[in-house]
């Protein structure tokens, strides 16, 4: 038996109507705040992630998908949404737009990541990014509205972590520093955390062996380092948020692992996802549109992941919605049935009819009708007029074929 690969899993229907629900909250949350859909494509040149992500991430460096197009050149099944985005407004030249442009996304990523729960290799994500903003209340509206669809799909026992990173220029000095604390205490980090220290510094905060936790316990943190208006940059973002009423935790060793943040970085994590405890995260990106050759352009956004929202949202199936009409087919009269589901159909009413090979029963097409949870069972024949029963009280009465479908939209009793 072939089966899907490793990290990758299939939505079934089950699944997909949980997700319906997902995806309608995001549009409805989303849409209210002015931002507008956008899907870029699902592989994307190598050089837009090593760019925009970074050269020295896992992402970039361990695990990305990326293969030759056939041409020659170089392409990557997309890791994240905000590079391609990023690339699109700047090839729609959407900086002439009125500014700032929303935007918010529902696609799936790949990752070559070590498959466990809540953590896949192809994985859905919503997105939604704010460009052309540099407003803390950009940040603070973003995150709002994250906490509300969080909140909406019953994500269970979640915690906001927030950040600021400052601006480039205080990370370089920043991480100057850093770096000189690492190399004095170099003996007791993990080998990984050493091979990075001149690469990225800043990762060692989200280290998990204990000699390089201990050693980052008392490194300088570039929270206190933040002066001027990165400081009075991220004290706005946390007073509207206290001013609506999102509580948080300022974590000074919040560290993402994407390299295109400035300033305000976050994280939900829900403590019912165990290991893979992020729900969703995201952060402002004020160059990477400049790095990737549009015009300067500050912008913010986050990403929340569909599975982990699903997973932290706890399992309540989601039933079917009911069949107006289930069309039961007694003898020869598949012709009369198939119109009457399509009439059915195009009169706005939900269809279906008996497909079964061999044909059921009746008592077999009444039964999967009551399992459709159908309103009303229309039993064509041959010849004769149909019956049409209601389910709910179980009356049935003969009437010609052109009154069923006016009788069902009229919802009048059959007795
Ligand atoms: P990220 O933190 O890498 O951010 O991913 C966002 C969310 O995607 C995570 O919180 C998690 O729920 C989900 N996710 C990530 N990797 C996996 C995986 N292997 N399996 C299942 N779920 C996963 C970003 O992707 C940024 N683009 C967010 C952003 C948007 N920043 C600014 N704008």
């Amino acid at each position: 038996m072939i089966q899907v690969p490793r990290g990758t899993q299939d939505v079934l229907p089950k699944d997909a109507a949980r997700r319906d629900v997902v995806e309608a909250h995001a549009k409805r949350i989303l849409g209210a705040a002015g931002y507008a859909r956008i899907e870029t494509p699902t592989f994307e040149a190598t050089e837009l992630f090593a760019r925009g992500v970074g050269e020295s991430t896992d992402i970039v460096q361990k695990e990305m998908y990326t293969f030759d197009d056939g041409g020659g050149r170089s392409v990557t099944l997309r890791p994240e949404g905000t590079a391609g985005v990023a690339r699109a407004y700047i090839e729609h030249g959407m900086h002439k737009l009125p500014q700032p442009v929303k935007l918010w996304y529902l696609s799936s990523f790949f990752r070559r990541e070590a498959p466990q729960k809540g953590r896949y290799r192809q994985f859905w994500q919503i997105g939604a990014e704010t460009i052309g903003s540099g407003e803390p209340a950009a940040d603070a509206e973003l995150i709002v509205l994250l906490a509300d669809l969080l909140d909406a799909v019953g994500v269970r026992g979640s915690r906001l972590r927030l950040n600021s990173l400052g601006t480039p220029e205080t990370r370089a000095a920043y991480r100057e520093e850093l770096k000189a604390y690492l190399l004095a205490h170099e003996d007791q980090l993990s080998q990984e955390v050493r091979g990075r220290i001149e690469t990225n510094p800043l990762r060692a905060f989200d280290a998990t062996d204990p000699g390089t936790q201990h050693v980052m316990a008392n490194a300088p943190l570039l929270l206190d380092r933040l002066a001027g208006e990165d400081a009075d940059h991220f004290a706005e973002v946390r007073q509207l948020l206290d001013d609506a009423g999102v509580a948080y935790d300022v974590d000074p060793t919040l560290v993402r692992g994407l390299d295109y943040y400035a300033r305000t970085l976050w994280e939900f994590t829900s403590e019912s996802l165990g290991a893979q405890s992020g729900v969703a995260g995201g952060g402002r990106y004020d160059r990477l549109i400049e790095q990737l050759d549009g015009p300067p352009t500050p912008a913010s956004g986050w990403a929340a992941g569909i599975e982990r929202m699903l997973l932290a949202g706890g399992e309540q199936p989601i039933a079917p919605a009911p069949v107006d009409l289930f069309v039961a087919i007694d003898g020869v009269a598949a012709r009369d049935a198939f119109r009457l589901a399509g009439e059915a159909r195009q009169a706005g009413l939900s269809a279906r009819m008996e497909l079964a090979t061999p044909t059921r029963s009746l008592k077999g097409q009444l039964k999967q009708a009551d399992r459709l949870r159908a309103r009303y069972v229309a039993i064509v024949a041959g010849e004769g007029d149909p019956r049409l029963k209601e389910m709910d009280s179980g009356e049935q009465r003969e009437l010609p074929l052109g009154d069923v479908i006016p009788t069902i939209l009229r919802g009048s009793r059959l007795s």
